[in-house]
């Protein structure tokens, strides 16, 4: 019989960021494991024991399973990721000015919007100037999305469109101030011609302003035409015009996502058809752009739109899964539907999107993709029909779409929605129907109280295997309060290990929502919170994070065999806890490109556990590991602006490892451990 040593774990050093980890190990003194013993019921010390079987390797992990869910709601587009500043640069919101404040130092001057000359038709609204006097100040100032932020010394690219009328050949003034008319930077246009033009302009901040404005002005007689007012940081990500907000990027750019879907969320959807989300109009120059609005109660200027979700994906190495509208508006909301007969058109609209993304340049949509800047396929291999949609009148329209993609791309892996139901006869009936007509995959949202995660890690262990797969697609924890706390985190994170487990069936996973703009938001909690100048990850954006960048290929099969708490003379003796609760959550794996066993924790209890873990099987320790540990000492804390890594993982090395150790997982903690292979 072989027999192992119970080697005391040694902490070596802590990590990075100043952060100091306290020792997590438990200091058991040498002690043989003996293989067989059960756990020491009568030790508080010993809260259970993790068997893990290294040659006995269970299902391949789908390496699609940890992605992120993008919809544009709490201003996670315009305000947010796209970093335009200017709000209603094209003053086609329907009150023309939103977001603009005339100037008018001039008595006879006039501000007035029109569309008899527009740029095109998709933006017709214009804003003309008439001036009379000289050296008298006429034009607009933007707020921005609540300020525009400046930073010291940072360029900022500024374009109009412009024409003039009645002989103007004075100049177009354009500054950035501050809310008592400080001039933090400035420069002007000449020479604006009777045609429309565009033009373009470099300002260098002079300040940090987190409240600047634009303001854009002429002083001299004559008329001029402006549209397009656009403003944006020359640091956008990768440096592109029309870009994203650099910083928001590297958040997701982070959490190495396998998959992005997009846009949305009810916005798919719609309020009514009315509105509904259309890619076509999302796509080519951003002045032909067809400003929507949005039913999270904004405008969206598509400015960020398929094109360039497409290319995010592209440079986070992530699949892109958009969604499209199924011919039903958010039935939430009181649905209207496509008539059946008239549905042709957003299916063609689907066909489309597939042959935009990955059709030849001289394909017709593959064309306009090059056009766009990208002869290079977008390798599109999963579509979402329809976002929370149920019942039969979704059902016959999503059909339609299926029969129509798969005739003639059955390589796209289609995606149906389960509805609101996660639980039910609705939702038995909807997953019955989708597995009747031949479904890839299956969508099934989740916002619940934490405990409903706990109750719940163990959905997937009992489900039928069959052909379709399972794309959790919006899940959070919903605690007293809605708060990004880690209480909700580690609820999910307890879910998540049962994700893992099952991701031979659980083939994708997506927390939601993604964004929020924090006083701008309209739906609460978020992975990751933002103002105009900084951002930070919830306690669930790191889960997110621990879980993605240590997904392992193979799920290693385990046994815990958990000592629970009795009852209430053991809890009134000093044990913390809830009697009879479970106490760890776990899920293992191993990854064959490091050779690493990876085990994923999650403690929700309020003190520590000690446990002991015993490697079975040929896998050689090299006595070295690290865990990861996100904890905090109240479940209640939160990330904020002020402290944006309260709750944040902290690393720590680990030596002395054998094939039986033990170690002490934090109170409240979510820990993944990775141990290496001695090659
Ligand atoms: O994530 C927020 C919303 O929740 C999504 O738009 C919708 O799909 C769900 O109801």
């Amino acid at each position: 019989m072989r027999t192992t040593i119970f080697v005391s774990l040694l902490l070596v050093l802590t990590l990075p960021l100043g952060l100091t980890s306290t020792v997590g190990a438990a200091d058991a003194g040498s002690e043989e494991c003996s293989g067989t013993r059960a756990v020491r019921t009568q030790s508080a010390e010993c809260s259970g024991i993790l068997t893990i079987k290294t040659d006995e390797p269970g299902p391949p992990i789908s390496q699609m399973l940890y992605g992120v869910f993008y919809e544009d709601i709490n201003y996670a587009a315009d305000g947010g990721l796209y970093a335009e500043l200017v709000r209603n640069r094209s003053f086609e919101h329907l009150r023309r000015l939103e977001g603009w404040q005339r100037i008018n130092n001039q008595g006879q001057a006039k501000i007035v919007i029109e569309d008899e000359s527009p740029l095109n038709e998709n933006n017709r609204h214009y804003v003309k100037l008439v001036s009379c006097e000289a050296g008298k100040d006429l034009g607009l100032i933007n707020q921005g999305y609540d300020g525009i932020a400046t930073s010291r010394g940072k360029d900022y690219e500024f374009t109009v469109y412009a024409r003039s009328e009645n002989g103007f050949d004075g100049e177009l003034l354009v500054s950035l101030i501050d809310s008592s008319g400080g001039v933090w930077g400035e420069g002007s246009i000449g020479g604006i011609t009777p045609e429309w033009q565009k033009y373009i302009l470099r300002i260098k901040a002079m300040e940090t302003c987190h409240q600047a404005r634009l303001m854009v002005r002429i002083n001299q007689p004559g008329t001029v035409c402006l549209d397009m007012i656009s403003l944006f940081p020359s640091d956008t990500w990768q440096g592109r015009a029309n870009g994203l907000r650099k910083d928001l990027v590297e958040m997701l750019a982070e959490l190495k996502p396998a998959f992005i879907r997009f846009p949305g969320g009810c916005i798919v959807e719609g309020n009514g058809m009315i509105n509904a989300y259309r890619w076509k109009d999302t796509i080519g120059d951003v002045v032909l752009r067809k400003l929507n609005s949005n039913l999270w109660g904004y405008y969206q200027s598509y400015g960020l739109g398929f094109y360039e979700y497409f290319q995010l994906c592209e440079d986070l190495g992530a699949k892109p899964v958009p969604i499209v509208n199924a011919g039903l508006s958010c039935q939430v909301r009181g649905a209207q539907y496509v008539p059946i007969e008239e549905l042709d058109e957003w299916v063609q609209d689907a066909l489309d999107l597939i042959e935009y993304a990955n059709g030849p340049v001289d394909s017709p949509w593959g064309s306009k993709r090059a056009a766009n800047g990208h002869p290079e396929p977008f390798d599109l291999e999963y579509l979402g029909i329809g976002n929370e949609n149920w019942g039969h009148e979704y059902h016959r329209r999503y059909e339609a779409f299926h029969s129509a993609i798969k005739e003639r791309y059955p390589e796209i892996k289609l995606i149906a929605g389960s509805g609101v139901a996660y639980t039910g006869p609705d939702y038995q009936l909807a997953k019955q129907w989708a597995e009747s007509v031949g479904v890839d995959i299956f969508d099934e949202h989740m916002y619940c109280p934490p405990e409903w995660f706990y109750e719940n890690v163990d959905r997937y262990d009992g489900y039928a295997r069959g052909d379709m797969r399972i794309f959790v697609g919006e899940y959070a924890a919903h605690g007293e309060g809605s708060r990004n706390n880690l209480e909700a985190a580690l609820a999910e994170a307890a879910f998540m290990t049962g994700l893992e487990r099952n991701s031979d069936l659980v083939h994708m996973a997506s927390y939601a929502p993604l964004f929020n703009k924090a006083d701008s938001s309209q739906w609460v909690p978020d992975l990751i919170w933002f103002d105009n100048t900084d951002c930070y990850g919830t306690p669930s954006y790191y889960v997110q994070k621990m879980f993605s960048t240590n997904l392992g290929d193979t799920i290693l099969p385990h046994e815990y065999q958990a000592r629970t708490i009795a009852s209430q003379a053991e809890l009134t003796s000093g044990t913390s806890g809830e009697i009879g609760k479970e106490a760890l959550f776990i899920a293992c794996s191993r990854d064959h490109d490091t050779g690493d066993v990876i085990i994923k924790a999650v403690n929700r209890l309020d003190r520590a556990q000690t446990v002991e873990i015993r490697l079975e099987g040929d896998f050689a320790v090299s006595g070295q590991g690290r865990a990861e540990v996100l904890t905090s000492t109240d479940p209640r804390d939160e990330n904020s602006f002020a402290e944006p890594r309260k709750v944040a993982p902290v690393l720590r090395e680990l030596a002395g490892l054998g094939s039986c150790f033990s170690y002490t997982f934090d109170a409240y903690s979510v820990t993944v451990i990775r141990i290496k292979h001695q090659y």
